[in-house]
């Protein structure tokens, strides 16, 4: 891989995104690259959190203009380059985003497809493609909105200014805030943290969430009720309850 730095720390997979010269501009091999390691952690049992970052100067600061500068309305119809964005929400695992520096434009977009975010406090994050003579085109406007409301999203978008690490925990963008030199060790021990729980448990909430974001209430309340019943289909409901009763540790086998 040509723009990725892959490693695995027992059960986390980590992915350090790698185009440092270009502040980690997600240019289509970039992003291809990501969404089949992705899809390849998916596929190996004996990965259960995945943890994506950049480093200290840019987690990434938005897709790549120049890819973009020379194109027109239908060749980026027909590329169609955020496509391949959508299979990154197929993604079951939970997926922790560990941020510093710039977190722009698309990078901000990458970041919100993730499921919990750790931030270091220099980190800035902002939408502005505006200041480009164009918009978000993965998300930005429909998944920012969504997390932290109209009106702070309005502003973000409309004046293209980013947001500190302390405004973004204050808007509840980021789970967390740490020193520079702690915000990657601090996402993988949450990673760790969770990928020592019951990982079909893990999914099915993972999914439920998701369902709540993109549904009414009444069809995000069945999905969650029917997951919730499947779960006693797991060999790990039946060791997490017996463990509690036993008073002991579970160990999860995610069967
Ligand atoms: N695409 C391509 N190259 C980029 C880039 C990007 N998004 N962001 C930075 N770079 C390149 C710069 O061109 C520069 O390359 P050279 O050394 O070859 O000149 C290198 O990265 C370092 O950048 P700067 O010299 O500009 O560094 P700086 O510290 O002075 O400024 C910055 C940093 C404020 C982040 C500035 O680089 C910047 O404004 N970048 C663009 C941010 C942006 O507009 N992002 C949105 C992109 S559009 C998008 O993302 C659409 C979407 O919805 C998916």
């Amino acid at each position: 891989m040509e723009f990725l730095r892959v490693r695995q720390e027992e059960a986390v997979g980590i992915i350090e995104l790698y185009r440092p010269k270009v502040l980690n501009a997600l240019n289509i091999p970039l992003m291809g690259e990501l969404v089949s390691e992705l899809e390849r952690m998916e596929r190996d049992d004996t990965i259960r959190a995945i943890v994506l970052t950049g480093n200290e100067r840019a987690f990434a600061a938005g897709a790549d203009i120049q890819e973009m500068a020379e194109e027109d309305a239908i060749s980026m119809l027909v590329k169609d380059q955020f496509a391949q964005w959508d299979r990154m929400n197929q993604i079951t695992k939970p997926i922790i985003a560990a941020v510093s520096g710039y977190v722009l434009g698309g990078g901000c977009e990458l970041m919100m497809h993730c499921d919990l975010i750790v931030a270091s406090e220099t980190t800035q994050i902002g939408q502005p493609e505006i200041n480009l003579g164009v918009m978000p085109g993965a998300g930005g406007t429909q998944r920012l909105t969504k997390l932290i409301g109209k009106i702070r999203a309005m502003e973000m978008l409309l004046t293209g200014e980013p947001i500190s690490a302390t405004e973004a925990l204050h808007f509840g963008l980021v789970n967390r805030v740490v020193p520079v030199e702690f915000y990657l060790s601090e996402a993988i021990d949450l990673a760790h943290n969770i990928a020592a729980k019951p990982p079909v448990a893990a999914r099915m909430i993972k999914k439920s969430v998701q369902i709540a974001q993109d549904t009414t209430l009444a069809e995000g309340l069945s999905y969650e009720r029917n997951a919730f019943y499947l779960l006693f289909a797991s060999a790990d409901q039946k060791e997490g309850m017996k463990a509690f009763m036993e008073k002991r540790p579970a160990d999860f086998k995610g069967k």
